[in-house]
């Protein structure tokens, strides 16, 4: 288990944006064998070889071949984005001396987390190299450029009662001092393009800090991006290992709603499936089964009142199933209860998540993909603390357990 966790810190570690998520694992599909698919080419699948896909860089999707109709894929959904701060289009703006970068909050960011951090800069820039010739390329900074500093409490003596964050003013990243900033010149030769024409970017801002084991006996984990790379992780971890059919469908874009092109409410997955299933495709669908990864609210110690005893998952008691009667989660009593069976003959445990009657739901790619595919989906998670800050807590054990219930699953 020690070393499952070290390595799922190493792999957020280089993993500050989507890009480079679906880079990583990449990098490790390729080393077990795994071959690439080019959407725009002809598929001629081999049986007993695996294969990947991606679209846009930053959704991946990766299987065995062939799937048995018999069973069916067990295929793992989860999201490669997290919410952050990106960069706008012209981003260089200067006040009190200081140089600073404007940005958009992304998905629903807890934004006081943002202060204080020694943050860096990733993504993707396009450019003309100077053959005029227009590429692309996935870049990270790495060493920490800038710094949301918060307003010093004696100039707002309110700040620890009722200060609020306005995402327009108070939230712009520092960069340096100084007259000029050619922010075009700076980012192409960071990308060691500096003969290039930038032509656009979509970078994000991220906090350098790597991720640790917190805890007097290190029961937690404590990193950014944990919603939802440690699902990405546990699926790919399952995928290679695994004995039976399996594919992992991890997605960009489900922070805002997952209807994009490489999102989980456009055509990525169900156009991939179509291929591998060819004139199957609704038998397949029917025979598999979706679990939708994505980690789950844990319960405060601090805030406890803000789950129900009955339905609070706790830090290191196993992953979570999600309930909801009105189809936020997509689980099933028949879904829940081949998990269920799979968890306990194997010995490991698991929870159930209800949200409070008196608050709104959250939602996964869950109901988005067992709608669009017709296929029978569960949705569980990781129980986490702190979800959506730039740091969040996990219990060791949980994503460990996660991985083991889906290295068995499709026995059951
Ligand atoms: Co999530």
């Amino acid at each position: 288990m020690r070393p499952f966790n070290e390595n799922l810190l190493k792999f957020i570690d280089a993993s500050p944006t989507p890009f480079h998520a679906v880079g990583q694992m990449v990098i490790v599909l390729e080393s077990k064998g795994f071959k690439k698919l080019d959407e725009c080419g002809v598929w001629d699948l081999v049986d007993g070889e695996n294969y990947y896909v991606t679209r846009n860089d930053s959704s991946i999707i990766a299987f065995t071949y062939p799937p048995e109709l018999e069973k069916g894929y067990t295929i793992i959904g989860a999201h490669t984005d997290s919410p952050h701060l990106r960069l706008k289009p012209n981003p260089v703006t200067k006040s009190a001396g200081i140089i600073r970068l404007g940005v958009e909050v992304y998905g629903g960011a807890l934004l006081n987390p943002w202060f204080d951090r020694d943050l860096s800069l990733a993504g993707r820039i396009v450019y003309l190299d100077v053959d005029g010739v227009r590429r692309e390329k996935i870049i990270d900074v790495k060493r920490p450029i800038a710094l949301i500093a918060s307003l010093a409490i004696h100039l707002d003596r309110e700040a620890n009662s009722s200060r609020s964050i306005n995402a327009q003013t108070d939230i712009v990243p520092m960069i340096g001092c100084g007259e000029e900033f050619d922010f075009e010149s700076w980012i192409l030769k960071e990308a060691r393009e500096s003969n290039g024409k930038l032509l656009a970017h979509e970078l994000s801002f991220y906090d350098t800090q790597k991720g640790s084991f917190i805890g007097i006996h290190e029961e937690f984990i404590a990193h950014a991006r944990l919603d939802n790379l440690l699902s990405c992780y546990v699926g790919l971890q399952a995928l290679i290992d695994s004995n039976y059919p399996m594919m992992i469908a991890c997605m960009d874009h489900e922070e805002v709603g997952s209807d994009s092109h490489v999102g989980a409410g456009g055509t990525f997955l169900e156009e991939t499936l179509r291929r591998i299933a060819g004139e199957n495709f609704t038998t397949l669908m029917r025979r598999s089964l979706m679990v939708s990864c994505d980690n789950a609210h844990a319960q405060h110690p601090n805030f406890p009142t803000k789950h129900e005893s009955q339905h609070a998952p706790l830090l290191n008691r196993g992953v979570a199933i999600k309930i909801n009667a009105n189809q936020r989660y997509a689980t099933s009593s028949r879904t829940m209860g081949r998990f269920v069976q799979c968890a306990q003959s194997i010995g490991v445990v698991t929870q159930t998540f209800v949200t409070r009657s008196d608050m709104g739901c959250g939602s996964t790619i869950g109901p988005i993909t067992s709608a669009r595919l017709g296929i029978e989906t569960i949705d569980v998670g990781v129980p986490t603390l702190g979800m959506h800050s730039i740091r969040e807590l996990a219990g060791t054990e949980d994503g460990y357990g996660l991985f083991k219930i889906l290295l068995q699953l499709g026995e059951y």
